[in-house]
């Protein structure tokens, strides 16, 4: 494979003033960050974060100038580690990737070894992308509750947020994983979609009343919650005795206005998902689940969306007012 001299790259800087500035460059591949593996980049993915990255509305970026995209996925070029060879086909996603290594919207990305995950059988590079990190957030959310005890016996898992990424990806991995899931979501026109990914029920948002109470009867054996504030507070008080509820976002609030009432009370366990820094065994585990028996059976329909590098700002500002659906993946190079 050749290298390119110049190649474009969606970057993310700050001008003399500190203002945000994002939009398309053309950049060398000497200025990279550095790593060992040298990746033409095939296709990455939209995430919430990179909304915030990609608008300046989030800080997620701790150097200037980067690349943005949190997920890559693409064949090596040339790599200093023995483990990777000329045309292998790689993934990686959180990492610190557009945090503080140049990210996924970019026709070529530099990674360290130890964050380049191998293609597992079972996926294409596009479809690796299609679950990105926002699968991998919702099979570690499944893969912590799994570990601490969670069965379907307890109950229902509510999933929030649920026509987002992750929220969609998850209604179909936890019902593949035998669990029933209750839906929540704010937009009642896509009740239909979520029931054929597997939600047995949907619950409009907009209509839900939490009691206020810091104890009500359980409704849920557990939950994964994309939203956080009122949401998140709303929904321990409605957990079985021993469940657990997995927080990945704060699509709606950061704050967590609670009670430790469900914690001492029904040994609740509210359980941390930060999937950026996940260990690489514990990466590798759920990239050959969700190659495997976690791959979403319906992969069509939560692919929502294809664009290019072009058309990254349209779609953050989008995601950002809480229109997402599904998943949108970004054609890079292709292949
Ligand atoms: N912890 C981690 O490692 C990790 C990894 C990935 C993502 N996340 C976080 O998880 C969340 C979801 O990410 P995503 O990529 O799935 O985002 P997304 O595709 O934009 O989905 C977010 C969903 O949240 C709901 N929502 C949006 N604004 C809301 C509001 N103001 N109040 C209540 N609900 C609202 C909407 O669902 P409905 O309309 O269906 O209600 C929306 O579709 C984000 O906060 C993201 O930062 C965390």
């Amino acid at each position: 494979m050749t290298t390119p001299t110049a190649f474009r790259a969606f970057r993310i800087g700050q001008d003399d003033n500190r203002a945000h500035r994002a939009g398309l460059q053309t950049m060398d591949t000497d200025s990279l960050t550095p790593g060992e593996v040298l990746v033409r980049v095939a296709w990455s993915s939209v995430n919430y974060k990179d909304a915030l990255a990609g608008t300046g509305k989030g800080k997620i970026l701790r150097r200037y100038p980067l690349n943005g995209g949190i997920d890559l996925a693409g064949h090596v070029v040339a790599s200093t580690d023995p483990a990777f060879r000329e045309g292998d086909a790689v993934l990686c996603t959180g990492s610190g990737l557009s945090e503080t290594l140049d990210g996924g919207y970019a026709e070529y990305a530099r990674l360290p070894a130890a964050w380049t995950i191998p293609l597992p059988p079972g996926l294409s590079l596009r479809e690796a992308m299609l679950l990105g990190t926002a699968g991998f957030t919702a099979a570690l959310s499944l893969l912590r509750m799994l570990d601490n005890r969670q069965t379907p016996g307890l109950g229902p898992i509510a999933i929030s947020g649920a026509t987002g990424g992750v929220g969609m990806l998850a209604i179909d991995i936890f019902t593949r994983a035998g669990f029933e899931v209750h839906a929540i979501s704010g937009k009642r026109d896509r009740f239909d979609v979520l029931r054929q990914l597997g939600a047995r029920e949907c619950i409009d948002r907009h209509e839900l009343v939490f009691s206020g109470k810091p104890m009500d009867s359980a409704r849920f054996g557990g939950a994964l919650d994309n939203v956080g504030g009122p949401m998140l507070a709303g929904m321990l008080p409605l957990i079985a005795p021993y469940g657990n509820v997995a927080t990945c976002g704060l699509a709606g609030s950061a704050e967590l206005p609670t009670t430790v009432m469900p914690f001492i009370i029904r040994g609740v366990s509210l359980l941390g998902i930060a999937s950026a820094g996940t260990a690489r065994d514990i990466r590798e585990t759920i990239w050959t689940r969700l190659a495997g028996d976690w791959k979403p059976a319906h992969m069509d329909l939560i692919g929502t969306r294809e664009v290019d590098l072009d058309t990254l700002p349209s779609v953050f500002e989008g995601m950002l007012r809480g229109e997402s659906f599904g998943r949108t993946v970004v054609r890079v190079g292709g292949g």
